[in-house]
């Protein structure tokens, strides 16, 4: 195993880091796009699979990638004790390919290990893996020169700009965009984050006649 991520340490212990609480925003989603028989989810960076797991006890046919081998083997074991089946396996969000399209595509605390020249990419690829009238939510940290760099912030990481994010969505229906400042203490050390998110819409525009 090439270790290319510190999440594979973070993620070697039997125990789950991000624990297996999924994320408040998933009920979120849910509204805006609920399960029914062929629906899809992609979960960009699954991490240790709490959120693509908890999305395939709704319902929802889940495809889920992170970097860390360690994460993606630990997806497939919380699936397995929840008895639901998640399509999990090691990819890059810089490089990924997926097939086919998904109903709801979201990506939490992974946006930010996308390097600059791949961006354009990136939301290229998103646009088109989602599937008319389908939900994307993605959220990534920006830099606030009053909050210094978390402790547990990787090499990787880049810092996005305020408002960055949403100027690649001014053709979708945006459902909700924020900017928030919150406390965390991943890494032991209390910190502070500010975040901005996007909940948006794909919607199919007209063709002029
Ligand atoms: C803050 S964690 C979030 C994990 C998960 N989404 C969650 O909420 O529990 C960031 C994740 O990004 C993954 N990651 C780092 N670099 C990546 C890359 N280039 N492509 C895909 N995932 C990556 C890490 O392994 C880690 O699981």
């Amino acid at each position: 195993m090439s270790i290319r991520t510190n999440y594979e340490n973070r993620y070697a212990d039997e125990a789950y880091y991000w624990g297996t609480e999924p994320g408040a925003f998933l009920d979120e989603l849910i509204r805006l796009c609920p399960p029914a028989p062929g629906k899809t989810v992609l979960d960009i960076g699954c991490g240790e699979g709490k959120d693509a797991v908890y999305m395939a006890e709704q319902g929802y046919a889940v495809t889920a990638f992170d970097l860390a081998e360690n994460g993606i083997r630990k997806t497939l074991r919380l699936a397995r004790e929840k008895n639901v089946t998640v399509h999990a396996y090691t990819d890059d969000i810089n490089t990924f390919a997926v097939s086919g399209q998904f109903d709801i595509v979201y990506s939490t605390g992974t946006v930010q290990y996308l390097f600059e020249e791949n961006k354009k990419a990136f939301f290229e690829k998103l646009s088109r893996m989602t599937k008319t009238d389908g939900i994307v939510y993605l959220n990534v940290f920006v830099e606030k020169p009053f909050l210094g760099l978390p402790p547990d912030w990787d090499m990787e990481e880049k810092m996005w700009r305020t408002g960055e994010l949403f100027t690649y969505f001014a053709d979708w229906k945006i459902e909700r965009m924020d900017e928030v400042i919150f406390e965390d203490t991943s890494g032991g050390r209390p910190h502070f984050h500010c975040m901005d998110t996007v909940i948006c819409r794909k919607v199919d525009i007209p063709a002029q006649t």
